[in-house]
């Protein structure tokens, strides 16, 4: 009785081992994902459990039939457990592999994460970087603007002193002589030349004063533009005629040349008569006698009002045009030792017709000629449809 109670003991203990092993190995399909080994290894359990129960319901039905061998059944109960614990450690290994992969994944996802963060560093880094570059590079313009700025503020300081010493010293030296009775008697008339050279050194001192002025004043942007309608052709005439002199004392003749209909300018006559003053005594200072001078005015709603000096004097190389237009700028020349000058007439020009809005250009040619053009923007030119019956132009400066 105690063997048949064991037999059936150990059947069913077999049996309830093989199914949970086959529920287990279902279970580990969705572990593992191994699909179809999971399952027939499920259904070969299922069918070793089905014919332990078969087994064991024969033997409770009639105990005579089959008796059980306990020897094997207890074989099969031992193979039962250990396909259990296989299938329970197997399904360990799995849940321990992917609780690996999950952590993998997310210090992958992390590494990922601080990979992109360093980037991110990077390229700010990067960025400070090239607007540091951009600062250095604006500093360091700023500091050679800064340079250049004191370096013409020294030369201004050392031409200026040196143009106005020399007058100053000839005032000096005349006055010294006529003061000096004694080595100079009066009676021998020389008084005469040295009175008239202190009044040229005054004249050339005042000049360059009001020069340097003028120009420091449009530099600083405080010059004043008192707008007026010009009548070109007087305006021309008027400077003409003050160099007309000098012009017939060199044999050189001044030919006025303007375009039909001329409209009025609206400028300040005084600047326009300044600027062509100066280009008309530059063009009689550099031309040799017999030489030419052509003083041109022409205006177009492209073109604006355009007034032009050209003559067929000495000329000017390419490479000096920037001296002759800079401050203080004289190109070296026998003419520039025989005439006086200070290389501020064309400076002064160019910036009285960009306070104008307009523009000074220079083209020579050394043995050619030169010719200087000042053009004022289109919106300068007074149409006669805008003039005002009253308001009539003006030829003159007050
Ligand atoms: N028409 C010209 N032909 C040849 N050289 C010229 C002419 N105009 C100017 N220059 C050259 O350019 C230099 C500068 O001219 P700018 O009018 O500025 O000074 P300047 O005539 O020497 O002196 P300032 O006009 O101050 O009395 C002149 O010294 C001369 O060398
Ligand atoms: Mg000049």
């Amino acid at each position: 009785m105690f063997g048949v109670t064991l037999t059936v003991a150990v059947i069913g203990l077999s049996l309830t081992l093989q199914v949970a092993a086959a529920l287990k190995a279902l279970l580990l399909t969705r572990v593992t994902g191994w699909r179809l080994a999971w399952v027939a290894i499920a259904v070969a359990l299922l069918l070793m459990a089905g014919r332990r129960s078969i087994t064991l319901f024969r033997h409770l039905s009639d105990s005579t039939a089959f008796p059980a061998d306990l020897t094997a059944e207890s074989v099969a109960l031992v193979i039962s457990a250990l396909m259990l614990l296989g299938v329970v450690l197997v399904g360990e290994i799995f849940r321990q592999v992917n609780r690996a992969e999950d952590a993998l994944r997310r210090s992958e996802t992390n590494l990922q994460l601080q990979i992109a963060e360093l980037q991110e560093t990077r390229r700010r880094l990067e960025d400070q970087k090239t607007s540091l570059g951009l600062v250095a590079g604006q500093l360091q313009v700023a500091r050679d603007q800064a340079e250049a700025a004191n370096r013409a503020k020294s030369e201004f300081l050392a031409n200026m002193s040196h143009e106005l010493r020399t007058p100053l010293n000839a005032i000096i030296g005349f006055s010294e002589l006529m003061k000096d009775r004694d080595r100079i008697p009066p009676e021998s008339g020389r008084y005469q030349d040295y009175a008239q050279g202190i009044y040229e050194s005054g004249r050339h001192l005042l000049d360059v004063i009001n020069d340097i002025l003028d120009l420091s004043k449009v530099e600083a942007g405080s010059a004043e533009l008192r707008d007026e309608p010009i009548d070109v052709a007087g305006a021309v005439s008027a400077a003409v005629v003050l160099v007309q002199q000098r012009a017939a004392a060199g044999q050189i003749a001044i030919e006025v040349s303007l375009a039909n209909h001329l409209p009025a300018l609206k400028a300040d006559p005084c600047k326009v008569r300044q600027i062509l003053v100066n280009l008309l005594t530059n063009a009689v200072k550099f031309t040799v006698p017999g030489g030419r001078i052509v003083v041109r005015a022409l205006c177009s709603p492209q073109q604006g009002f355009v007034l032009q000096v050209e003559d067929n004097g000495i000329g000017i190389a390419g490479a000096d045009i920037p001296v002759a237009l800079s401050q203080f700028g004289q190109v070296s020349s026998s003419m520039n030792r025989k005439h006086q000058g200070t290389g501020l007439g064309l400076p002064l020009s160019m910036s009285l017709a960009e306070l104008h809005g307009g523009t000074l250009s220079l083209e020579s040619e050394v043995g050619k000629g030169t010719c200087v053009t000042v053009r004022f923007p289109g919106s300068r030119i007074l149409w006669p449809s805008q003039q005002s019956d009253h308001a009539r132009p003006s030829t003159s400066c007050a």
